[in-house]
């Protein structure tokens, strides 16, 4: 998720207001950020890796001659967080600047074309194909405007983008256009503005125009003309008066960022299912030459690797040993040796035991494989091979997000990797991959139509004392993160373990109205819940279920459920099934009076041991 800006202003320099709105989308990215101005029918541009201010010090960001210009500020995906692969990105000529939030998932093809055709690249991004394909279809098309061009251009990118582009052929007209990713125009007195989100410019005016999917703008001092990308027709639409604070809007709208990162999840698991093969395909590689896998987190990421342990056995019959990494040098330290792989997953790339685990293993000559959000954090350095989740900034302390991401890039993994050993049937291969597709819409379907359920919980429950969370086989791991959220952000004390367990001690301390929260999908542990909510619900407990959509069993034993679209397969079920706990643990804290934003205690990175 990375934050792009664009203005064109009657009067006076458009790269201090470029510089000011970026540092208002800050929160959407911030490892480097770039500016370019045209003026008297010329291109400047200022960019650099570090934080808006770091680079601002440095190259002052506010020193571009010129009315119009555009600027972004990066959360990388495609390509390490250095000067080169800051954005804007430029043709051949240095005639054509582009900014861009998103993935371009045909990359890869499009730059060995261009390539082909004499091209150089100065860039591992891949937003620089799109300067470039711009540049080679106005060579081809010399009397269509910069818009048509751009138009044409798109057509031929597949995945998702929010672009905005500048040209000194049309110095008086800003380009942009989206496709997934978010795009809104602000209509000021003397000046227009195209942004990321609404922050960006609402300081300078609250009348937006929202721009939806498949939609190009041209913007000029003249006003703003809208068509499909598909179709070049016009497109008319009506500007919105904007009454957030700016406060809401960093939020855009949401009273927290757990719950807009909540939320965000469906748009956040698409980007991370289009994830670089090259880099899937190596970690595979990587994984099945082990002799032993170790997956090694802390927190909410443990228990993605936890869940994953489950996927690489059941899809590839690998054997992974999920290990907390404060407890990794202990456990296996004297063990670890050349043919040992880590596989360490850690959304900031910083945590301090995840990285003392890695440093440990990497004594004894381990490979070391990383799973992060981070390009360019500590992990990514001293990985061999890592894979970045682009789930974009995480706000909010609790992971909510980055766990179905995360999630999301250890199931594409499995799924390599039982397509490697050729342990699954393609049938087999092939629902599954279907189902991990339409997993945005099922988080999607859950969010719209449980969350006005799970508050209901969330108030019904808010004074009980205590929760257990039990699940069997993956849904134990699903069990654990609910518990974390909601003792991390709700602070209510909260037991899970796996709900086999109950009878071996745990149950001892159920009576009458005790809640137990069971995860349930309609999986091979289902008939063997339904026993443990019977024994449950023998001693007294209150029973709370997430359910697949109609198990009209478990509905007729639960005090109170929630439900998952049917067909998840189990190995895929913590993605969906996790949402409503994310969702009780806000909703509790709401009912408990607590800022779910920032937990008492807690920090986003715990980079101490
Ligand atoms: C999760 O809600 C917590 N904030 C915490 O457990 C976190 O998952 C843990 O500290 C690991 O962080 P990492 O993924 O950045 O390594």
């Amino acid at each position: 998720m990375c934050g792009i800006f664009g203005c064109i202003i009657k009067e006076g320099a458009a790269a201090p207001l470029i510089h000011q709105s970026l540092k208002r989308l800050e929160y959407r990215g911030y490892d480097s950020v770039g500016e370019a101005t045209i003026h008297e029918g010329k291109l400047h541009i200022k960019k650099d890796s570090g934080k808006i201010d770091e680079v601002h010090k440095i190259r002052n960001l506010d020193d571009l001659p010129g009315n119009i210009g555009i600027g972004h500020t990066r959360w990388a995906t495609h390509g390490a967080p250095l000067m080169v692969n800051a954005h804007p990105h430029v043709d051949c000529e240095g005639q054509i600047a582009v900014v861009h939030n998103g993935i371009v998932e045909n990359f890869a093809e499009l730059k060995l074309e261009l390539e082909g055709k004499g091209h150089v690249f100065q860039s591992r991004t891949d937003t620089e194909v799109i300067a470039h394909l711009i540049e080679e279809n106005l060579k081809n098309n010399p009397s269509l405007s910069l818009a048509e061009v751009v138009i044409e251009t798109l057509r031929r990118i597949e995945g998702s983008y929010a672009i905005a582009v500048i040209s000194p052929k049309e110095p008086d007209k800003i380009i942009c256009a989206r496709n997934e990713s978010p795009l809104v125009v602000g209509l000021g007195e003397n000046a227009l503005y195209c942004a990321s989100d609404i922050p960006a410019f609402l300081p300078l005016t609250n009348k937006a125009v929202i721009i939806e999917d498949g939609e190009l703008v041209t913007l000029s001092l003249e006003g703003i003309e809208i068509r499909k990308i598909a179709t070049s027709s016009l497109v008319m639409r009506e500007p919105k008066i904007i009454d957030w604070t700016p406060e809401m809007a960093v939020k855009h709208g949401y009273p927290h960022f757990m719950l807009k990162e909540i939320h965000e999840q469906p748009v956040c698991l698409r980007n991370t299912l289009r994830l670089q093969e090259h880099y899937l395909d190596l970690m595979t590689t990587f994984l099945d030459r082990a002799r032993e896998v170790f997956l090694v987190a802390c927190g909410t990421s443990y228990h993605a690797c936890l869940a994953a342990s489950y996927m690489f056995s059941k899809l590839a019959f690998l054997v992974t040993y999920p290990v907390i990494a404060s407890e990794f040098v202990e456990q296996h330290g004297k063990s670890v040796n050349i043919d040992s792989t880590i596989l360490a997953v850690s959304q900031s790339g910083e945590t301090a035991d995840t990285l003392a685990a890695v440093n440990a293993a990497r004594q004894r000559a381990a490979t070391i494989l990383g799973l992060t959000n981070v390009i360019g954090s500590t992990l990514t350095r001293v990985s061999r091979v890592y894979i970045s989740q682009q789930s974009g900034p995480e706000i909010g302390v609790a992971a909510t997000k980055t766990f179905t991401s995360q999630l999301a890039v250890l199931a594409q993994l499995a799924l390599r990797l039982a397509k490697k050993r050729g342990k699954v049937s393609q049938d087999e291969m092939d629902f599954i991959e279907a189902k991990l597709k339409k997993l945005p819409e099922i988080v999607e379907a859950v969010v719209k139509n449980q969350e006005e359920k799970v508050k209901d919980i969330a108030k019904k429950y808010r004074d009980a004392k205590v929760f257990f969370f039990l699940g069997r086989g993956i849904s134990t791991a699903t069990a654990y993160e609910g518990r974390l959220k909601l003792m991390e952000i709700a602070y209510v004390p909260s037991i899970a373990f796996p709900a086999g367990e109950s009878k071996h001690g745990p149950i001892s301390l159920v009576e009458q109205g005790f809640p137990v929260i069971f995860i349930c999908p309609k999986d091979e542990t289902h008939k063997t819940v339904i026993g443990n909510i019977m024994e449950m619900k023998a001693r007294g407990a209150t029973i709370i279920a997430v359910i697949e959509e109609g198990d009209e069993e478990v509905k007729r034993l639960a005090d109170d459920y929630v439900e998952i679209p049917k067909g998840v397969p189990d190995v895929l079920s913590p993605i969906p099934f996790v949402i409503p706990l994310q969702l009780l643990a806000y909703y509790m804290a709401l009912e408990r009076g607590y800022d779910p934003d920032k937990p008492r205690n807690l920090a986003k990175s715990v980079t101490v041991k």
